[in-house]
């Protein structure tokens, strides 16, 4: 069914130029905003771009923190609080995290009165919920312009955001009950959860600043392909920037991706279906080799058989499975619980082991129960390149070292069969700065 929304795309595009502003546009006009052939509106090149050019940047509706707790940032800059002696909540009582600086400040003014009034049931905690509303709460004090754009945006349906609402409004003893301000709560989570980028607003760790997430009103026509022609960063927690990572045409619909680039096609598709309420039909979707990388494969369960097994059916979340050597076929059900023990075994040793522990794990005992071009696997090594590359006090041995430098290649290998061009990751794995 065609989606409908409440207004034309010509007067769309007439809205974002204004919310840019001339200034922003000048520099900012390889774009233009079309109706696409994948789903509703999309962007499209309007002149040939080249790999690693700035598409479009874009200027945030609202931006807030993100529900991360164990971080805890200011709610106002993102700068991280880092002395745990300090009170790091605001000293006016809405139990938000607020740095010195942005406490002396008026941005928060307004939003910490509503807190307030509204009466925080556990004033001294900092609630992830309540930090994850922080940017719906901002949606009520928008211009004109921008809540027209908020209200422009596709906001899918999903039963699940009535719960999120529930459960702030739980956190509070005074919560509103109008019934106006109710929906139009409603529907901005439904228009964050449909649109919103989440990301480190601190590309370079040079500010101390942590994950936001935020609302980009043309970045959120962005539509999605398993393996994008762009990719995005934070240039401050108010602009995203969306760069190309291969040669674009003129004419060419601008897609990025909304799930990770590594991920299996059927994680990739049950993720899709779950948060972003749509089946991808791409072409890395339909190939059941995944671009020659088989990043589902898991070990033939039949007795004595070595061969890998596959998905047969790409159109659905509970595919047959076929093995590529004794041919045998296995249900969905035994395969997915063979996949959700080797994520269990491969995660849970992730987050407990040392750098050099790990190593020999994936080395000696993965290979005994999990294909190596298993997506688990493959993330796996990307959390030891990662690990290692920040590591500062451990001292490695050659012979990890040489390890390091074989999963770097065998993942630089990978990118290279999916067509990822020069994407972030690929950046971040030979810059080793993930
Ligand atoms: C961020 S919006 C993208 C812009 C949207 N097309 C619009 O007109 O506002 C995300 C939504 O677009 C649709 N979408 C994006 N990529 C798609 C694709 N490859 N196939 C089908 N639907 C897609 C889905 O409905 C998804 O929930
Ligand atoms: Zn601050
Ligand atoms: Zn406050
Ligand atoms: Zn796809
Ligand atoms: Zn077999």
């Amino acid at each position: 069914m065609p989606l409908k929304f409440n207004i034309s795309t010509p007067n769309l595009a007439k809205l974002i130029k204004l919310h840019l502003g001339p200034e922003i546009l000048k520099n900012n006009n390889a774009w233009e905003i079309l109706e696409s052939p994948l789903s509703g509106r999309g962007i499209f090149a309007v002149r040939d771009i080249d790999a690693g050019e700035v598409i479009l940047s874009d200027i945030a509706l609202t931006t807030g923190p993100t529900s991360t707790s164990h971080q805890h940032i200011c709610c106002v800059c993102y700068k991280t609080l880092e002395d745990i002696d300090r009170d790091i909540q605001c000293k006016n009582g809405c139990s938000l995290p607020l740095c010195e600086l942005c406490s002396n400040g008026s941005s928060h003014s307004t939003e910490c009165e509503l807190f307030r009034r509204w009466k925080p049931k556990e004033p001294t905690q900092i609630i992830p919920q309540l930090l994850r509303f922080v940017s719906i709460v901002r949606c009520l004090f928008l211009g004109d312009t921008q809540r027209k754009l908020l209200l422009a945006l596709q906001a899918n349906n999903d039963k699940y955001y009535a719960n999120e609402l529930q459960k702030v409004a739980q956190c509070f003893a005074n919560f509103p009950s109008d019934r106006e301000m109710l929906e139009y709560f409603q529907y901005s989570i439904a228009a964050f959860n449909t649109n919103a980028f989440e990301g480190s607003c601190d590309r370079q760790q040079m500010e101390n600043r942590g994950r936001v997430r935020a609302l980009f009103p043309l970045a959120s026509l962005l539509n999605h392909q398993c393996t994008p022609n762009a990719d995005h960063y934070f240039d401050s927690p108010e602009t995203l920037v969306i760069i190309a990572t291969r040669p674009i045409s003129k004419g060419e619909e601008i897609v990025t991706s909304y799930t990770k680039l590594l991920w299996s096609t059927l994680m990739r598709k049950m993720f899709l279906k779950m948060t972003k309420h749509f089946e991808c039909c791409c072409p890395r979707c339909v190939d059941p080799s995944e671009n020659g990388t088989y990043l589902s494969a898991l070990f033939c369960r039949q007795q004595g058989c070595k061969g890998i097994m596959i998905p047969v059916q790409t159109k659905t979340l509970q595919p047959d499975w076929r093995c590529l050597t004794c041919e045998s076929v296995f249900p969905h059900s035994k395969m997915a619980r063979y996949q959700d023990f080797a994520l269990n075994t491969i995660n849970n040793r992730i987050n407990a082991c040392s750098i050099s522990d790990m190593i020999t794990f994936i080395n000696d005992m993965c290979p005994r129960f999990c294909p190596p071009s298993n997506y688990v696997l493959v993330e796996a090594k990307l959390n030891v390149i990662w690990r290692m590359s920040r590591a500062t006090t451990e001292v490695f041995t050659e012979e990890q070292l040489k390890c390091k430098d074989r999963y770097r290649a065998e993942l630089l290998e990978l990118l290279e069969k999916l067509g990822a061009g020069e994407c972030t990751l690929k950046k971040l794995i030979t810059e080793e700065r993930l």
